[in-house]
């Protein structure tokens, strides 16, 4: 797991869009695996920055979601595949239907759950992940108590995370879904490489769990331990109750910069 510590999220987007940008000229057809929340939105800025500057192409890409709100309708706002059209998809130039999310308005939720597994292994499976994490640890929504090997299936949110979520539902705790479909951790694992994006001070006791922790179902983000290739991209805040932080920041200061992530 590498750690980059810096104050600015710009540069640890720029980072994050690096990755993008060094994936997308090795492998226009690549697999983009999208987050949505927060911290990810300075990284779609940017990769919309280096569209428009023609720096890169997502016209061969497709993209997968990590999650979706159970029954949300189609034009709500908050709607996670909504969200990513906003935020990236309408910027940038995806091909038609080449960026899937989970069915949350499905008749048969497991049955969307498993055809989604399928399609992201039919895809080849996700090269780059996008990953945030929940004040309770918890990756795309793997609540605490997630199998470590879970697939993609329904979710009840817990009420932290509920609240920390009402903010994009003017809020209103109680707009917010109690229901979700959401990629598993297993799912999540099979990523080839996972870029984690955490700020302020409110994600640093899930972050010190997500590095530093002993692996358990409670903080749902330490299963990334066993991942061979994850950065993890941190401000001062999130960084604040790492133990090894001053390793982390030798170890990255001392990186040639054409390794990259
Ligand atoms: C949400 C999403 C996650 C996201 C997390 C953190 O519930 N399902 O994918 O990583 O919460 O969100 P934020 O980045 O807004 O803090």
């Amino acid at each position: 797991m590498e750690v980059v510590i810096d104050r600015s999220v710009e540069v640890l987007a720029n980072l994050a869009a690096d990755a993008v940008e060094a994936l997308l000229r090795r492998r226009p057809d690549a697999v983009l695996g999208l987050a949505t929340g927060s911290s990810p939105l300075a990284v779609y800025d940017e990769l919309a920055r280096r569209h428009a500057q023609g720096r890169i192409s997502f016209a061969r890409a497709r993209a997968f979601l990590l999650d979706e709100y159970v029954g949300l309708p189609a034009d709500h706002p908050e709607r996670y595949r909504t969200v990513i059209e906003r935020e990236l998809v309408s910027r940038v130039d995806f091909a038609t239907d080449a960026v899937h999310g989970p069915d949350g308005s499905a008749d048969d939720l497991p049955a969307a759950c498993a055809r989604y597994e399928e399609a992201i292994a039919a895809s080849g499976g996700v090269d780059l992940q996008i990953l945030g994490i929940g004040t309770d640890g918890h990756v795309a929504f793997n609540e605490p108590g997630s199998s470590l090997a879970s697939r993609t299936r329904v979710k009840t949110l817990t009420d932290q995370t509920r609240q920390d979520n009402a903010r994009f539902f003017g809020g209103d705790v109680e707009a917010v879904p109690h229901h979700v479909l959401t990629q598993g951790l297993g799912t999540i694992r099979e990523a080839r490489h996972l870029v984690l994006l955490a700020s302020g001070r409110a994600k640093a006791e899930a972050v010190h769990q997500l590095v530093e922790g002993p692996v358990s179902a409670m903080w749902p983000a330490t299963v990334l331990q066993h991942h061979p290739h994850v950065s993890v991209l941190l401000d001062e805040g999130a960084a604040g109750r790492l133990q090894l932080a001053p390793y982390y920041r030798q170890t990255w200061a001392s990186k040639p910069d054409w390794q990259g992530l």
